[in-house]
């Protein structure tokens, strides 16, 4: 066996992403007989409305024209790829995974291929592994999505959840670079509290204990934010954007103030429209600031991912 390759750089070269052409507004959810107003969820959650996928749109086509995108926005096909992560938990059927398919779908033909279900913490995790992969020389340039169809999962009855998700699809193109683009992970989990939100034995839709979640995201992940940057070697002084989870704009508005951020962090609030969108979250919000002139190239984003499970993970990258 010959000796590991030396350890490379990795950075994220483009973004794409699919936001479904159908949506519904909090009024929407009003008419149809739910016990809620626009105002209740406004002031509650941040949410306006979130988009809903059509019949024929699923995790595997939102995601391959997510990727797509991402590839189109970099000048590179399929071929360039060598390995696909897709983080959902939101597949209809859990075998197969998505990732194959996904591969497929955008010509990355025999690539290695694999789900991570790490809810809304998905996305930073698969992140978080095709960066090490593309490190370590084990591929040369990935593609990561974050794509979910939460809306096959809801019980439009359940007032406590049904309000806050949405369906989506982004996705990531990550690979080898001459500076430092992804910092390691700061990752962790919390199985004991695994009830608090996700799908029960014998159920079929997603329930929550909504304010333990609240509490639990406004009081303990502030340091892991804080331990990213570490790992990064970042001071959060240095950091121009904060793209948490968009779980409750509460949450997000929360989060940035435990953290002390300076006033002109640009704080990515990306659920007005879209909803949460458990691993499409992070990198629909991340995608949503670029282009807007806020952030530019070059920029240090931490991203921070947390959900159901519960799991959590964050990590300092540059702006594509
Ligand atoms: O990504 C996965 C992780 N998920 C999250 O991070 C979600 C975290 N939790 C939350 O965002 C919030 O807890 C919710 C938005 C889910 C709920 O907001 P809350 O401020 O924690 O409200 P609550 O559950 O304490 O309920 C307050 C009141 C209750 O009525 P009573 O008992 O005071 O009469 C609820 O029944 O609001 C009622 N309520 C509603 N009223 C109108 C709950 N949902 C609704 C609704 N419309 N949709």
């Amino acid at each position: 066996m010959k000796a590991a390759t030396t350890l490379r750089h990795s950075r994220i070269a483009g973004l794409g992403e699919h936001r479904p052409a159908g949506s519904l507004t909090n009024d929407d959810l009003a008419a149809r007989g739910l016990d809620t107003t626009d105002e209740w969820i406004r002031t509650r959650t941040g949410i306006a409305s979130r988009h809903v996928a059509a019949a024929d749109e699923t995790v595997v086509s939102m995601g391959i024209d997510a990727a797509a995108k991402a590839l189109a926005a970099c000048g590179l096909t399929g071929d360039d790829i060598d390995l696909v992560v897709l983080a959902t938990c939101t597949m209809r059927n859990p075998i197969p995974g998505g990732a194959a398919r996904v591969a497929s779908g955008i010509g990355a033909t025999g690539v290695g291929a694999f789900d991570v279900n790490a809810a809304c913490g998905g996305f930073c995790y698969a992140l978080s592994i095709a960066s090490d992969a593309v490190r370590t020389g084990s591929a040369n340039r990935a593609v990561v999505v974050g794509s979910e169809k939460l809306t096959d999962w809801l019980d439009w009855s359940d007032r406590g959840t049904c309000i806050l998700f949405g369906d989506g699809a982004a996705a990531a193109v990550v690979e080898v670079s001459d500076e430092p683009g992804i910092g390691p992970v700061a990752w962790g989990s919390d199985g004991d509290a695994y009830a608090s939100v996700g799908v029960p034995e014998g159920d079929w839709a997603i329930r929550m204990d909504g304010p333990a979640v609240f509490r639990w995201a406004t009081t303990q992940l502030a340091p892991v934010a804080r331990r990213a940057c570490e790992l990064a070697g970042v001071d959060l002084a240095d950091i121009r954007a904060f793209v948490p989870h968009q779980a409750n704009v509460r949450i997000v508005d929360g989060l940035a103030r435990a953290l002390k951020l300076p006033g002109d962090v640009v704080v990515a609030r990306d659920i007005a429209t879209t909803g949460n969108t458990s691993a499409a979250s992070v990198p629909l919000a991340l995608s949503s600031l670029v282009g807007t002139g806020k952030v530019e190239p070059g920029d240090l984003a931490l991203l921070l991912a947390f959900g159901a499970g519960l799991t959590y993970a964050g990590q300092v990258v540059r702006i594509p």
